[in-house]
C-alpha cells in the first residue's frame, strides 16, 4: 500500500492499517519514550515495549515505554491522536514537503498498522499544545504528584556491595556538603535477586539503616521487579501460587521465564485480584524502611538466547475479566503493575503520596508515577537521547522522568559526566545510576573541577525546588509537563519546532544543555520575547538565535522577562525571583507558587502573581488581591525605555 494514496483504512483479517494525512508543515512528536526524537523523523516506530538488552543508543527502537499517542504540530494547530489499542503495531511517519509557494505542497503521512484489536481512536484538537495536553490528561488521568523529596537529587547504583558501602556514599555527599535526597538499592540487596527479600548478611538491619539515613534527610528507594522466582520455600511464590496469581498458558500451566533470580513466574497484573495481592506485598518494603519504589524489567522481560525476550504471545491474561492473551496484555503489563504498586502503597501508607517510577508503561502511566530512560549507553549520543526521551514522554502525558546521569554503561569522561549532570539538574528525576560493571558515578570521582561544578548544579537544583514542586502541581492540574519543547507557547515558530537541543522548564526558564564534546559556547534559539541570561542578567530578544557562553561551570539558562520563579531563599523559606518585565502594557508577566503542604494529600493553594513595570519600577501583585506574602528579588537588566526591544537575536 502506497501511503501516497492518501487517507483511508485497510483491513487485513484481524489486522488493520489506517492512513492519514497531515499538513505539509506538520511535525510529529510523542509515541512514548523514543531515543531518536523528540521530533520523530521519517521512519517506522514500533509499538511494542522492549528491553533493548545491554544498553541503547539513539538508533535503537522500540524501547521500554511505547504508546500509540502522537502529537502533531503544524501552523494550522496542534492535535493528538490516541489509538486506544494495546496490540503490537507500527507507526510509519513521513513528514510533508512544502512547495515554496508553488502550490505543490506534499502533505505528511502517517500509517498506523496494528496486528489486532479494535480501530478505536481519539483525536484531541487544540489551538495550542497546552490545550491538547490538557485534554489528554483529562482523558487518561492527572499525573501523580511526587513527594517533595523525590524532586531532589537521587543516587543509585547496581552493585552496592553492602550497607557499609551505602553509608560511605551517603557520607561522601554529606562531607562535601552536597545535597542528596534519596539513595536507591538495586537487585543486589535481595537474596539471590528474589523480589521482596533482603540479604541479611550484607544488609543486616535495613530498617535501622533507613532510619539512620533519614536523619541525614536521605530516603531509601527499592527496585521491584515483577518476576517471582518459582521455587518451593520462596514465600512470595507460595503465596502467589495459593492465590493463583501467575500468568498461565492455554493449557492452564504456569508460564515460566528466566530473569535475574532464575526460573520465574509472572503475576498477571491485568487481574484486579492479582493487583490487590501484589499491592499488599509492598508492606514488606515499607517495613524495611523504603520510602519509594522503582519498577524494573516490566516490559516484561524474560531472558532468551534467541526470539523475543518476553512472555509468549499465547500466554493468557485476565485483561480486567475479558480474557485474552499476551498480544493484547504485553504493552499494558508495566502500566497495570504500576497501578498495583500505587494502589497498594496508597492503602498501606494512606497519609503519604507514593513515590513510584517505572521502566515500562503505556498511556495513563502518569496516574501512578513517572519513568526513567532505562539503560542509556554512555556517550554523547546517549546524552542527547536522554533529553529526547524526557521531552517525548512529557508530550505523551508522562511528565516525571529523567536519565541515568553519566549513562548506564562504562565510564564517562569527566566532561561528559559533568554535562550530563548539568542537564539532569533541570530534569524532574535527577538521578545518577549505572550498571554493575560500570565505573562510579559519585560527583567526586571525576576530579576537583567536576566536583566544584557538579556541586554548583546541585545547589541550583536545591534553590529551584519550590519551582519544581510548583511545576509538579501544575502538571497535575493542567497536564503540562515540567520539561517542554521550546515551541510550547509558540508552535507556529517553525525554526523552534525543529529545535531539539534545548527545552523550557515550565514557562519561565529556557535550558540549553551542552550536548557536544568540547563545546564552550553554543547557539541557542529563542522563542519570541525578551530573555535574560540567568548568570549575567543580560537581555536578548527573540525570536532568533544567539550564541552564548557555555563554560564548564554551567550550561546556559535563560529566564523569560516578566516571569516569577519561586526559589529557596538564602536564609530559608521561599522568595520570588522576578525577571524584569518588558515595559508597557504588553509587558505584563506572571508566575505561580504552589504553597508547600508536605507529602500528604492536602491540595496546595496555587498562588498566581503578575508583574509589570510601572513608572520605571518593577511591581508584583497577587491575583485576586491580598499581600504578596514572600520576599521579592528582581533580576535581569532594566528594560530599555520606550519599550524598545533591546539587543535582537539574529
Ligand atoms: C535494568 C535496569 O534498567 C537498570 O537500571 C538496573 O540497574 C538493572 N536492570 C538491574 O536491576
Amino acid at each position: 500500500m502506497d501511503p501516497g494514496l492518501g487517507p483511508g483504512l485497510v483491513g487485513e483479517g484481524a489486522r488493520w492499517l489506517q492512513l492519514s494525512e497531515v499538513a505539509a508543515d506538520a511535525r510529529f512528536f510523542g509515541l512514548g519514550g523514543r531515543a531518536s526524537g523528540p521530533r520523530l523523523r521519517d521512519g517506522v516506530y514500533r509499538l511494542w515495549n522492549t528491553d533493548p538488552g545491554g544498553s541503547f543508543e539513539p538508533g535503537d527502537d522500540p524501547l521500554y515505554l511505547t504508546m500509540p499517542v502522537q502529537l502533531v504540530v503544524a501552523d494550522a494547530g496542534t492535535h493528538l491522536v490516541f489509538h486506544d489499542n494495546s496490540w503490537d503495531g507500527t507507526v510509519t511517519l513521513r513528514e510533508g514537503e512544502e512547495g515554496a509557494g508553488s502550490g505543490h505542497d506534499r502533505p505528511g503521512c502517517c500509517r498506523t498498522r496494528m496486528e489486532g484489536g479494535p480501530l478505536r481512536y481519539w483525536v484531541i484538537v487544540g489551538t495550542t499544545p497546552a490545550r491538547v495536553l490538557n485534554g489528554w490528561t483529562a482523558l487518561t488521568g492527572a499525573p501523580a504528584v511526587p513527594p517533595r523529596w523525590a524532586l531532589g537529587h537521587h543516587h543509585a547504583r547496581w552493585g552496592f556491595r553492602d550497607a557499609e558501602e551505602v553509608r560511605r556514599v551517603v557520607a561522601g555527599y554529606r562531607e562535601r556538603d552536597l545535597p542528596l535526597s534519596a539513595l536507591h538499592l538495586d537487585i543486589d540487596h535481595l537474596i539471590g535477586h528474589r523480589v521482596f527479600t533482603v540479604d541479611g548478611a550484607r544488609f543486616p538491619d535495613l530498617p535501622g539503616l533507613a532510619a539512620e539515613l533519614l536523619e541525614d534527610g536521605v530516603r531509601l528507594v527499592s527496585i521491584v521487579d515483577p518476576a517471582v522466582k518459582a521455587e518451593p520455600g520462596n514465600a512470595v511464590y507460595e503465596s502467589g501460587t495459593a492465590d493463583d496469581v501467575f500468568v498461565r498458558d492455554a493449557q492452564g500451566r504456569e508460564v515460566r521465564g528466566v530473569v535475574w533470580a532464575g526460573e520465574s513466574v509472572f503475576p498477571d497484573f491485568t487481574d484486579p485480584r492479582v493487583r490487590k495481592w501484589w499491592g499488599g506485598l509492598y508492606a514488606e518494603r515499607l517495613a524495611q524502611g523504603f520510602s519509594g519504589v522503582w519498577h524494573d524489567m516490566n516490559e516484561p522481560v524474560s531472558f532468551a538466547a534467541f526470539g523475543e525476550t518476553t512472555l509468549p504471545r499465547s500466554a493468557r491474561h485476565a485483561l480486567e475479566g475479558r480474557g485474552g492473551d499476551h498480544r493484547e496484555a504485553h504493552n499494558v503489563y508495566g502500566l497495570a503493575m504500576a497501578r498495583a504498586g500505587y494502589e497498594g502503597l496508597c492503602e498501606l501508607r494512606p497519609d503519604e503520596r507514593p513515590f513510584l517510577f517505572s521502566r515500562s508503561g503505556w498511556a495513563g502511566l502518569q496516574r501512578y508515577g513517572g519513568s526513567w530512560s532505562g539503560d542509556v549507553a554512555t556517550g554523547w549520543a546517549g546524552l542527547r537521547a536522554s533529553l529526547s526521551l524526557v521531552i517525548g514522554l512529557g508530550l505523551s502525558g508522562v511528565p516525571y522522568s529523567g536519565p541515568d546521569i553519566g549513562g548506564f554503561t562504562g565510564s564517562p569522561s569527566p566532561e561528559l559526566y559533568l554535562r550530563w549532570f548539568q542537564l539532569g539538574a533541570y530534569l524532574p528525576l535527577f538521578r545518577t545510576h549505572s550498571a554493575i560493571s560500570a565505573g562510579r558515578r559519585e560527583p567526586w570521582e571525576f576530579g576537583s573541577r567536576v566536583l566544584e561544578h557538579a556541586a554548583a548544579a546541585l545547589r541550583e537544583r536545591q534553590r529551584l525546588l519550590p519551582y519544581f514542586t510548583t511545576l509538579a502541581q501544575l502538571a497535575a492540574r493542567t497536564g503540562a509537563p515540567y520539561v517542554r519543547p521550546v515551541w510550547w507557547r509558540t508552535p507556529k515558530d517553525r525554526a523552534l519546532r525543529d529545535c531539539e537541543d534545548a527545552f523550557l522548564l515550565g514557562d519561565a526558564l529556557l535550558v540549553a544543555p551542552v550536548l557536544e564534546e568540547g563545546a564552550r559556547r553554543r547557539p541557542v534559539r529563542l522563542p519570541r520575547g525578551r530573555w535574560y541570561d540567568t548568570v549575567t542578567g543580560r537581555a536578548y530578544h527573540g525570536p532568533g538565535q544567539v550564541v552564548l557562553d557555555a563554560p564548564l561551570s554551567g550550561i546556559p539558562v535563560l529566564a523569560r522577562a516578566g516571569s516569577v520563579v519561586p526559589v529557596a531563599a538564602p536564609g530559608g523559606g521561599v522568595e520570588l525571583e522576578v525577571w524584569t518585565p518588558c515595559a508597557g502594557r504588553k509587558g505584563v508577566g506572571a508566575g505561580s507558587l504552589a504553597v508547600d503542604t508536605g507529602d500528604g494529600w492536602e491540595k496546595p493553594e496555587l498562588l498566581r502573581f503578575t508583574t509589570r513595570v510601572r513608572d520605571g519600577e518593577v511591581t508584583i501583585e497577587r491575583e485576586g488581591g491580598g499581600e504578596v506574602g514572600y520576599p521579592i528579588r528582581v533580576r535581569g537588566e532594566a528594560p530599555p525605555s520606550e519599550d524598545r526591544p533591546g539587543p535582537r537575536a539574529s
